[in-house]
């Protein structure tokens, strides 16, 4: 299911998330559950799952748990269509907040037809419970705290156990605004995972702002923990004033969902130019001088996924990591140069050749094709 911007009047930053967790998840699913891939089995956890400051009471269709039943619902349908049968969905929500949770159980009981079942009490506390009730598939985990207060330790666990991927909300500006402060030292340990993480924070480089370190050291740690191999992130700002709300971090350990996050990433990008020049024609009474579409293309150039700048990043990272490693395969390089730089596949394609056109990159290229394939080793010249 698509948000409706009007259910979300002075929070277009929780209609952003949910764009990115639904397209994230439709094409997640569709790539999952395809006949080759021989996944029958989905699960969706949503670990954080609301009820939560929603406007529409009724169907809750401006809560994720609703939508991405809806969004999964859709995929499986039309999966069905085309021949594939015996695909599962399971639903797996969890809620701390008492009268959340009622609610919750509500629009559980009231969709028999689904695969879904509704855990009472924070998320760490339940994690055998949950982690027992997604037995086998793929297991996607949304992780969308309000801050910071979580404890880590216990949902690495979880994540490291199940074969899957997740999406984790980090909470930027709270944590921007906390994290220097001592009365949260204990809390932001229990969220790093590391209750001495302190002096690790105080090395970090003085001109990175208080959520840029923790962000670095929770992918740190996320890493060491082993539950991702790669976590793409894109910000999410809010489109009143422009400052970053939340950064939306995807753990995957496949290239595979590096390269989907990064094509949501571009559809959201175009979404979030919309909704800001939506409120700033609604918030000055004038017509906007550009119309959407073109907009949406300076937009793109000046910062979005594949613009320039980026190009020029992925290219000067690509040329670092190959005369590091030669000889790395070109899906690996596509993975790590993706992971940190906002830009796609078929962008690494055309910088790889143009490199070796122009006598920087030696790499074979097999009869009739114009790329480098998942395996072709990459050398520098
Ligand atoms: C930001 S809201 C979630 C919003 C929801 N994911 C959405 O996008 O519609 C966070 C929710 O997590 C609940 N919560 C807070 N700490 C929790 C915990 N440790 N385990 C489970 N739920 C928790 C809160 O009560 C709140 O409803």
């Amino acid at each position: 299911m698509q948000p409706q911007i009007e259910h979300y009047q002075r929070r277009e930053q929780s209609y952003i998330k949910h764009v990115f967790l639904n397209k994230y998840l439709e094409s997640a699913a569709y790539k999952l559950l395809q006949p080759r891939r021989g996944a029958p089995v989905f699960n969706f956890v949503d670990a954080f799952a609301g009820p939560w400051r929603v406007s529409d009471r009724n169907d809750f269709s401006d809560a994720s748990f609703s939508q991405a039943l809806e969004t999964l619902e859709t995929v499986r349908r039309q999966l069905t269509k085309m021949g594939r049968a015996g695909l599962r969905i399971r639903y797996r929500f969890c809620e701390r907040n008492p009268e959340s949770f009622v609610r919750l159980r509500q629009f559980a009981a009231e969709r028999q037809e689904f695969d879904i079942q509704v855990f009472q009490g924070s998320f760490e506390d339940n994690i055998d419970e949950i982690g027992a009730a997604c037995g086998g598939g793929f297991t996607f985990t949304f992780i969308d705290p309000t801050g910071w207060n979580i404890e880590s330790e216990k949902v690495f666990s979880f994540l490291r156990n199940l074969n899957g991927e997740f999406l984790f909300n980090f909470m930027a500006e709270d944590i921007n605004r906390h994290a220097g402060w001592e009365g949260v030292s204990e809390s932001i340990g229990r969220f790093l995972a590391d209750p001495a993480w302190k002096q690790e924070f105080l090395d970090l480089p003085d001109d990175w702002s208080n959520e840029r370190k923790i962000l670095h050291l929770l992918k740190k740690k996320m890493k060491e923990a082993g539950v991702a191999t790669y976590l793409p992130e894109m910000d999410i700002l809010r489109p009143r004033d422009h400052r970053v709300k939340m950064r939306l971090l995807l753990g995957t350990h496949h290239v595979l969902g590096v390269e989907v996050f990064r094509t949501v990433q571009k559809k959201v990008e175009t979404e979030a130019v919309s909704t800001r020049q939506s409120i700033a024609v609604e918030e000055s009474g004038q017509p906007f001088l550009f119309p959407n579409s073109q907009l949406i293309g300076i937009e793109a150039k000046r910062a979005g996924v594949g613009c320039p700048t980026h190009i020029e990043r992925a290219t000067e990272m690509l040329r670092r990591i190959v005369s590091q490693t030669p000889g790395i395969e070109f899906e690996k390089l596509t993975g790590m140069v993706m992971e940190l730089v906002p830009v796609r596949t078929t962008d690494l394609n055309k910088i790889a050749v143009a490199l070796r056109r122009a006598g920087r990159l030696e790499f074979d290229l097999p009869p009739r094709k114009r790329t480098p394939l998942p395996a072709t080793r990459i050398f520098p010249a």
